[in-house]
C-alpha cells in the first residue's frame, strides 16, 4: 500500500486527486485548512474506498503550517510516496490593486511551500529509491499573466531543475499545467468567468487522470489536454507583448472591490 499526500485536497483539483487516488488504493494525507471539511472528506473517502485517510489542518502561508506538512513528510515509519503540491489561490486585482501582504502570501503558498515541502518529501523519497512529486502549476507559467503567472512560472522551471538532479535517484518530478478547470478558484479569488468560452473549461477529474498518465510516462512538464496543448504552442510563437495583451484580460474580470 502506498500513500499521497494532497495539499488543498478539499476542493477542486486537489478534491479530484483524492477520489481518484482513493479510487486506486492509495492511503492518504489530506492538507487543508479547513478542518471540519477535512475530517468530512476522510470520513468519506474512508467509507467508500477502504483506505487509511489521515486529515492535517495546516495553513500554508505560515511558518507553523508548513512546518507541520513538513514533519509529516519527514516520518520515515509511515513514508509518503506521492507528493501533490496543489494548495493555491488568486488574488483579486490587478498589479498594485492587491496589496503587498496578499502578493507576499501568494509566492509563500506557491513558491515557499513548494520548495520546502517538494524538498521534505523528496529527502525521505531518495533514502527508498521511489516516489514522486506532482507541483500543480497552470498554462499561466507560460505566459505574462500578473505574479500568478510568475509565481506558477517558477513552479514549472524549479520542478524541471529539481527532475534533472534527481534523475536516477528513483524519484520523479512533475508539473502540472491545467487550463481553466471548474473549481471554487475564480469564485473564492472573487473573478468572474462570464468571458471565459465554454470550450475552454476542463473537468478536474479528467484532468487528474490525464495528469497521473503523464506521471506514469515519465513526462516533466505536463499540459493534460489537446486544446492547451494546442493554445501554448502557438503561445511559443507569439509575440510577448501581443500574448501579455491577450492573457491579462482572459479569466480576470474582477468583481467591485470591497
Ligand atoms: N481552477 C483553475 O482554473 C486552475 C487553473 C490552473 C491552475 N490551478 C491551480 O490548481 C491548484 C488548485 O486550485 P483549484 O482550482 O482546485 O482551487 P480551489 O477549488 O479553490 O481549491 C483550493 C484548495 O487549496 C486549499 N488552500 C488554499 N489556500 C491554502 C493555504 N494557505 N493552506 C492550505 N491549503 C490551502 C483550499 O482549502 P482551504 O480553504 O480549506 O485551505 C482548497 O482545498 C492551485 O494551485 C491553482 O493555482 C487552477
Amino acid at each position: 500500500m502506498t500513500t499521497a499526500l494532497i495539499t488543498g485536497a478539499t476542493a477542486g483539483i486537489g478534491a479530484a486527486f483524492a477520489r481518484r487516488l482513493a479510487a486506486d488504493g492509495h492511503n492518504l494525507v489530506l492538507v487543508a485548512r479547513d478542518t471540519k471539511r477535512l475530517q468530512a472528506q476522510a470520513t468519506e473517502l474512508h467509507d467508500r474506498h477502504g483506505v487509511e485517510v489521515e486529515a492535517l489542518t495546516a495553513d500554508l502561508s505560515t511558518e507553523d503550517g508548513i512546518n507541520q506538512v513538513e514533519k509529516r513528510l519527514g516520518d520515515r515509519r509511515d513514508g509518503v510516496d506521492l507528493l501533490v503540491n496543489n494548495a493555491g489561490f488568486g488574488n483579486k486585482g490587478r498589479f498594485l490593486e492587491v496589496s503587498m501582504a496578499d502578493e507576499l502570501t501568494m509566492l509563500k503558498v506557491h513558491c515557499e511551500a513548494v520548495l520546502r515541502l517538494t524538498a521534505a518529501g523528496t529527502e525521505a523519497m531518495r533514502e527508498r529509491h521511489r516516489g514522486a512529486v506532482i507541483n500543480v502549476a497552470s498554462v499561466a507559467a507560460f505566459v505574462p499573466r500578473g505574479t500568478y503567472g510568475a509565481s506558477k512560472a517558477w513552479v514549472v522551471s524549479f520542478t524541471q531543475g529539481a527532475a534533472r538532479d534527481l534523475a536516477g535517484s528513483g524519484v520523479r518530478l512533475m508539473a502540472l499545467c491545467p487550463g481553466f478547470v471548474r473549481t471554487e478558484f475564480h469564485q473564492r479569488a472573487g473573478m468572474g468567468t462570464d468571458n471565459i468560452p465554454g470550450w475552454l473549461w476542463l473537468d478536474a477529474d479528467k484532468l487528474v487522470g490525464a495528469a497521473l498518465t503523464d506521471l506514469s510516462r515519465g513526462k516533466t512538464v505536463s499540459v493534460p489536454d489537446p486544446r492547451y496543448k494546442a493554445l501554448t504552442g502557438l503561445a511559443k510563437l507569439a509575440p510577448r507583448g501581443v500574448l501579455g495583451g491577450i492573457s491579462s484580460r482572459a479569466g480576470r474580470k474582477y468583481g467591485p472591490q470591497q
